[in-house]
């Protein structure tokens, strides 16, 4: 595959994909977690492993088969993912940050079970802010040239919210889908458009999470500075 349909356009690149969710440990036993199922991550791995790439596939709390020809690393934490996926990034060309990161941790971690206390009240659970991961590996990028994609995840005014979170984020390239109870999480089929720093602005219509995918590498590849021998 490749613009020209020759070739796999992304041979000889290094590609990261974050996938899944976090889990945000409250004590050996309890976690809080999100929804993501890791599938739009696998299919990102996939796809840039048959387009020709190296793939690391930092995959946080998926149940999915690990998927062939990828060096998979797998990651509980937000704070693990931020670990793993930045060591990955160090000879990266492009870093794609598909794993729904947890935005808040319990601030406290208790070493033993939390026990309930006969006739009290449970004591409010206090939150601590994860590092935006995104965010820092945009703005901190070990190589020049290096291309870092985000996803947005929203349920209402969805362009308007991308197109701030692109900014917010520093991203080259920022997949904007809209979410809701039984939209997207867990689902085979996504729709999104994907907003660049460029101005561009790609629809992509509902279907597998393999186009969208296919799309998302066709608009980094086009991205790519060229590749010195
Ligand atoms: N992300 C991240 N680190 C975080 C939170 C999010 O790297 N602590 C990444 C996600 O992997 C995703 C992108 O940022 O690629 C957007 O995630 P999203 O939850 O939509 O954005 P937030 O900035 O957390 O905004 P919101 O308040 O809408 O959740
Ligand atoms: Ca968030």
């Amino acid at each position: 595959r490749g613009a020209a349909g020759v070739g796999p356009d992304l041979a000889g690149r290094h590609v990261v994909v974050t996938a899944g969710g976090t889990r945000e440990p409250l004590d050996p036993v309890r976690f809080l977690g999100n929804r993501s199922s890791g599938k739009q991550g696998y299919a990102l791995a996939r796809t840039a492993a048959a387009r020709g790439a190296r793939v690391t596939l930092v995959s946080a709390n998926s149940a999915l088969p690990d998927p062939a020809g990828v060096d998979l690393v797998r990651v509980g934490s937000a704070e693990e993912l931020r670990t793993a996926v930045t060591a990955a990034a160090a000879d990266a060309d492009a870093v794609v940050m598909a794993a729904a990161v947890a935005d808040f941790r319990p601030a406290a971690y208790a070493t033993g079970k939390i026990k309930k206390k006969a006739g009290q009240e449970p004591e409010p659970l206090a939150l601590a802010r994860n590092p935006d991961i995104l965010a820092e590996l945009a703005a901190h990028r070990p190589r020049p040239g290096q291309l870092v994609v985000g996803f947005a995840a929203e349920t209402d005014r969805v362009l308007e919210h991308g197109r701030a979170k692109l900014a917010a984020k520093g991203c080259d390239l920022l997949v904007v889908n809209e979410v809701g109870e039984s939209r997207t999480f867990g689902s085979e089929e996504n729709e999104a458009v994907v907003l660049g720093t460029d101005g561009s602005e790609t629809p992509v219509p509902h279907g597998p999470k393999e186009a969208l995918a296919e799309t998302v590498w066709d608009l980094i590849a086009e991205r790519f500075p060229g590749l010195s021998e």
